[in-house]
């Protein structure tokens, strides 16, 4: 393993010596940083980083990597902790669908939607769709995102969730960077099961959910609780059924209409609750009390012109707040940080140190990685990029759709889509 030593930073980002798991309300405008910095890592993790003023005098300079990155900044690798980017061809057309006016609901209802990508999905092999997924693997890590959790939820049989769980797993097993697996069976009813909806409930709990187990092949169960889809009793019922095998609950809450997706979420002890569009005061309560991770996805609000979910009111009633790509075919067609960082700031209204907050920190606890991402802190993963020559942080929001990172490192080594 090579040994690498970062110096002349103009700005180490994301600096801390304890990192916290989460941060809330207030604790999130704070971001530490270092200027003139420089960071070590060996073996793939971080070792040691400072101010140059306290340069390390270095005697044995064998196999070890210098780079200069003067007038540059260096960050911790967004965490995106809700992906659905093991998934078969596109939906482009139901784009031009909804331009011409078709909501949401009605291309779903004409069979398109999520039963689309099933189709799909379903005809398509396991290598194909290993290698379309790589595809956007390797395109994401592009982008500087340094850990990722990546659902099932196209497949929707015993065998298409098998296969989409087995690609997640070869995606992971390339140790290219974290990924975390969840199990969203329950993200539409299949065509088979149109009239029995408690069928299809049956064969997630009685029969998917043994053979990931089985096959250890998840990490997290999901369920989109919404109308049309499935209710908080159904949504409970799934992750209890999960719970029995070790799987963490995560919900797609609030999204299109208001669910009790929060609540229910919140019961079961979910990890965190996605979307939120629909998320009230009451809600905000709720979570309060709770340790789920509320997670905003800003691709999916904006892609379908949804209401923003008040990230804004949950920050300053002292929550805590996720944000995370929800890169998928249908409501988000990317996985682009960069890009979400500048919504959060333009359209939720978080400082840039709230949003790179709610990438890094908060969205790493989002999917359990708190103590091996999100931060520049001895330990953890060598996982981070430098940033093109820029002013600061804040330019990266600021200068929206713009790409301004130079090169992306994970476990220590430069990535270049091998
Ligand atoms: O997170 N909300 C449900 N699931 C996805 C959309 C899936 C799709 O349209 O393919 C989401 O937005
Ligand atoms: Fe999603």
């Amino acid at each position: 393993m090579t040994k690498l030593l970062l110096k002349n930073i103009k700005t180490l980002v994301q600096v801390r010596k304890n990192a916290p798991a989460k941060l809330s309300g207030k604790e999130m405008s704070e971001l530490p940083c270092i200027d003139n910095a420089w960071m070590a890592c060996e073996d793939g993790v971080i070792v040691d980083f400072g101010s140059m003023d306290d340069f390390p005098g270095i005697t044995d300079w064998k196999g070890l990597e210098v780079i200069d990155c003067s007038g540059k900044l260096v960050f911790p690798s967004y965490a995106d902790s809700h992906t659905h980017i093991v998934y078969a061809g596109n939906r482009e057309g139901e784009f031009a669908d909804r331009i011409k006016g078709l909501s949401y609901e009605e291309i779903a209802n004409k069979g398109g939607g999520i039963l689309n990508s099933a189709e799909l999905l379903n005809k398509t092999s396991e290598d194909e769709l290993y290698v379309q997924s790589l595809q956007r693997f390797k395109e994401v890590i592009e982008l500087g995102t340094g850990a990722i959790e990546i659902k099932s939820g196209y497949g929707l049989s015993v065998e298409g969730e098998l296969k989409m769980l087995r690609v997640i797993k070869r995606l992971k097993d390339l140790n290219w960077i974290p990924v975390k697996a969840t199990f969203l069976g329950a993200h539409a009813v299949p065509k088979q099961f149109k009239d029995n909806k408690q069928g299809y409930i049956d064969l997630i709990i009685n029969q998917m959910l043994p053979a990931i187990a089985k096959e250890k092949l998840a990490d997290f169960i999901d369920v989109f609780c919404e109308k049309g889809y499935f209710t908080a009793e159904e949504t409970k019922l799934i992750l209890e059924a999960g719970f029995k095998y070790g799987l963490v609950g995560k919900v797609h809450a609030e999204q299109m209409s208001h669910s009790s997706g929060i609540k229910t979420a919140v019961e079961c002890k979910a990890i965190s609750v996605d979307h939120l569009e629909f998320c009230n005061d009451a809600d905000i309560e709720i979570l309060k009390k709770s340790d789920t991770m509320p997670t905003i996805l800003p691709g999916a609000a904006f892609f379908l012109n949804l209401p923003l979910p008040p990230a804004r009111k949950m920050i300053d009633a002292g929550l805590p707040v996720a944000f995370a790509s929800d890169y998928n075919p249908g409501s988000s067609p990317s996985g682009n940080l960069n890009f979400a960082l500048s919504m959060a700031c333009v359209q939720y209204r978080l400082t840039p140190e709230e949003a790179i907050n709610s990438v890094t920190i908060n969205s790493a606890y989002a999917m359990n990685l708190s103590d091996e991402v999100g931060s520049i802190t001895v330990g953890k993963r060598a996982n981070f990029f430098i940033t093109k020559s820029i002013n600061s942080y804040s330019f990266i929001p600021y200068s929206f759709a713009n790409f301004l990172i130079e090169s992306v490192y994970t476990n220590g080594m430069k990535f270049n889509s091998r």
